[in-house]
């Protein structure tokens, strides 16, 4: 039988690219409902019974949004950024209680997932790093989830602190970016960019970049799909797709 899936933010760009893959794959998953900011998320299940919620709508719903569908009993699958680490933590402890199978996924591109899992492996060896991040304009939250959680797998593997480069003074207030620990996070906003990201790392005598770059929202589906497939085997609430790979 097909999946029966909702999608809440069908009309934003992630959200129409989603309804487009949900259709596209019709022998998998039946696209049971798609809503909005008007719509009562919660009546929505109710009516259409979704076995799965996508979510990409806006960092400031994210967490409420998470919680409806969670208290509705359907698995959640959350693109939408701008999650705190203390909320992830307290929808993660709510899904164990349920044993209801979830993801929060701060990017579903291969490509980034792969930066990422590379960036963890490196620094094992490079402690000294730095993460550049560039969207669209139109991206609401700062730095992006993408950027946060890389600095928290580079900061999970590190094995020793890193020495801090010399007492450098801002002249202008920023100019080292936010720091996520002790990773400079720098965040770009421009029209012409969907979504790209590099980690530098630095050591003596050399550097090693990994960069990913977004040209299309498509990249975002194959990842959506497979999230789709597998939180309706799992008892937890996972972060992070990696986690299904
Ligand atoms: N995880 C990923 O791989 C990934 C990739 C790209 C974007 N994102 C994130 O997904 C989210 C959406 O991105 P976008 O580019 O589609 O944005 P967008 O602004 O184009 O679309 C968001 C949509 O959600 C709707 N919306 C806003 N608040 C809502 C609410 N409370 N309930 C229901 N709908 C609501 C808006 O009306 C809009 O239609 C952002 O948080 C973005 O950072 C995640």
């Amino acid at each position: 039988m097909p999946i029966r899936i909702l999608i809440n933010g069908a009309q934003g760009k992630m959200g129409q690219e989603t309804v487009k893959a949900v259709s596209e794959h019709s022998k998998d998953f039946t696209l049971v409902a798609k809503t909005g900011k008007s719509d009562d998320l919660t009546k929505s299940i109710r009516d259409h019974k979704p076995q799965i919620v996508i979510d990409f709508t806006h960092a400031d719903a994210a967490f409420k949004n998470t919680q409806t569908i969670i208290e509705a009993g359907a698995h959640p699958v959350i693109g939408t950024s701008g999650l705190l680490k203390n909320q992830i933590a307290l929808l993660q402890k709510r899904c164990s209680e349920l044993k209801l199978g979830g993801i929060i996924v701060p990017n579903f591109s291969l490509g980034a997932v792969l930066m990422m899992k590379c960036a963890k492996e490196i620094a094992r060896h490079f402690s000294i790093v730095e993460i550049i991040e560039a969207h669209h304009a139109g991206k609401l939250d700062s730095p992006s989830g993408t950027a946060m959680r890389t600095a928290e797998l580079i900061t999970s593997s590190r094995t020793e602190e890193p020495l801090q480069p010399a007492h450098t003074k801002e002249t202008l207030t920023g100019a080292r970016g936010a720091k996520y620990g002790n990773i400079p996070i720098h965040s770009i906003r421009l029209p012409g960019i969907i979504a790209n990201q590099e980690v530098i790392f630095g050591a003596p005598g050399e550097t090693l970049s990994i960069k990913h770059t977004t040209i299309d929202r498509q990249c975002f589906m194959p990842g959506v799909l497979l999230a789709c497939k597998k939180v309706m085997g799992l008892d937890k609430l996972v972060y992070g797709l990696e986690e299904l790979m």
